[in-house]
Order: structure tokens, then sequence, then C-alpha cells
């Protein structure tokens, strides 16, 4: 067993754990089940949370690697109950069918939106942006919809 420390959606975290158990592991076993597994090989992004603010495939990660690290994962976009802007601009644009894809896009989106922050960026950009995230809905239009209105809103008032 190996022993990490982690802060996950602001708050810190000690585990003690098998080397081998992945990240996604880690983080659905301790209650963050919007990470979410799909391929299981590093192909879908349905599985991406930020680890230092940049979006990672947790199935491809060891947990051992998260020591030290810095983890959002969906659960901790929204503050007191009020979705992120981009949470919320998937909400407003209808950029989700299924679900299962949405949590890793949101993180990705989430990485955009505060890398571009006061920018608006084409649907070609945004579209290379998100091209690690698959949606087995292809309900990608909407998805670019959502980005380009939360990246209207840093115009507004930058920062996130
Ligand atoms: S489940 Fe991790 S990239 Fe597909
Ligand atoms: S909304 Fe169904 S997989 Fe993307």
């Amino acid at each position: 067993m190996t022993k990490i420390s982690c802060v996950i959606n602001e708050q810190p975290y000690q585990f003690e754990i098998d080397p081998r158990l992945s990240l996604l592991e880690l983080l659905r076993e301790n209650g963050f089940t919007s990470v979410k597994e799909s391929c299981g090989v590093g192909e879908c992004g349905s599985c991406t949370v930020l680890v230092d603010n940049i979006p990672t495939d947790t199935c491809i990660q060891l947990a051992v690697w998260a020591d030290g690290k810095t983890i959002r994962t969906a659960e901790g976009e929204h503050k007191n109950g009020v979705l992120s802007s981009i949470q919320q601009a998937y909400v407003d644009k209808g950029a989700v069918q299924c679900g299962f894809c949405t949590p890793g896009l949101i993180m990705t989106s989430t990485a955009i939106i505060e890398k571009y922050s006061g920018q608006m960026l084409s649907r070609e950009k945004i579209r290379r942006e998100l091209a690690g995230n698959l949606c087995r809905c292809t309900g990608y239009e909407k998805v670019i919809d959502a980005v380009q209105a939360a990246l209207a809103k840093t115009m507004e008032s930058p920062a996130k």
C-alpha cells in the first residue's frame, strides 16, 4: 500500500492505496461518480478531470501520480448550488443528450474557458480543443454553442 495526499475540489484528502489503482478508480470509489469510465484506454475523454488545471484522462493515470496534485471534478464546479458559467451554458444550450460524456466535456470546456477567458474562439478552434472528448450521441454542435456562450460571458466580465 502507498500513501498519497492530494486536494480534490478544494478539500484535502489522504489515501492509502494499492499502487496499481487507477485515478479513475480512486475517484469513483470515493464518491466522485461524475468521473465516467467508457473506453478505459484514454480514447474517449469520459473520465476527464482537471489535474493541476490540465484536462487528464483518469483511466490511464495511476492514482499514485496524483500525490501532491490538485484535482477538479464536475462535482466541485458548482458553488453554493450555483452552476459554473460553462455548466449553466450547457443547460441553456441543451448541450446534453444521454449525459454520459458530459462531466468529461464540462471539465475540458472549463479548461478552455479559463485558458481563453476574454476571447472568442471559432467553432473550428473549439472543435480542435475538444478533440479528446467523444460523445456517443454525437451532440457536438450544441456543446460548441455552449462553449461560445460561456466565452462570450468572459468577454463581458473577464476571469471565470
Ligand atoms: S474512459 Fe478514460 S478516456 Fe475513455
Ligand atoms: S450525450 Fe450521450 S454520450 Fe454524449
